[in-house]
């Protein structure tokens, strides 16, 4: 499989939310309300701004296929990912969180919904642990040198 991340930009605006608002991206979300363009817009342009976050589009042959973002505190990084409903059942979320996780240090977690069994295996094929299950949430970490 020939994968590789790239940065996001704005002109990926529209895949984003696409992907974003499939219904089982939605169902798999902790917020799962169907987002508006414009508000879309907006998160997309202060979130490109903000060093704290790094979004990744992960290309599968030059096509768009998934995302990968990572959220960078004092204490950790928080990864959340969505792969494009056209690519599904092809590795491409294990492919591309795993080379997400390589480009990290530090702590890093994930917070996965319960019954999300596509992202639980994504999450420990990338070398995640589960170390909390309450309610309706997953929690894994790991800690790259
Ligand atoms: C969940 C999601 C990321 C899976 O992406 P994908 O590219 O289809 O996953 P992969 O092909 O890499 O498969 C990962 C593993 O999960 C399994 N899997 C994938 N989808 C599954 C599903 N709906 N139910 C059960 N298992 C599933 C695969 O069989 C594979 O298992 P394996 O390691 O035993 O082979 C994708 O469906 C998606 O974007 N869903 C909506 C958003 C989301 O869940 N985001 C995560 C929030 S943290």
């Amino acid at each position: 499989m020939s994968l590789l991340l790239r940065p996001a930009a704005m002109a990926d605006a529209k895949r984003l939310l696409d992907w974003r608002n499939d219904p089982h991206t939605r169902e798999a979300s902790f917020q799962s309300d169907v987002i508006r363009f414009d508000d879309h817009c907006g998160w997309l342009e202060r979130v490109l701004a903000n060093d704290s976050y790094q979004l990744w589009i992960a290309e599968l042959d030059g096509q768009p296929v998934g995302h990968v973002r990572a959220c960078t505190s004092d204490v950790e990084t928080t990864l959340s990912w969505m792969v494009a409903p056209s690519a599904r059942g092809k590795g491409v979320g294990k492919q591309m969180v795993k080379m997400a996780v390589k480009l990290l240090s530090g702590k890093i977690r994930a917070e996965v919904k319960s019954g999300n069994a596509g992202s639980a295996r994504i999450a420990e094929f990338a070398g995640l642990v589960l170390v909390n299950a309450e309610r309706d949430v997953l929690v894994y970490e790991m800690t790259n040198e």
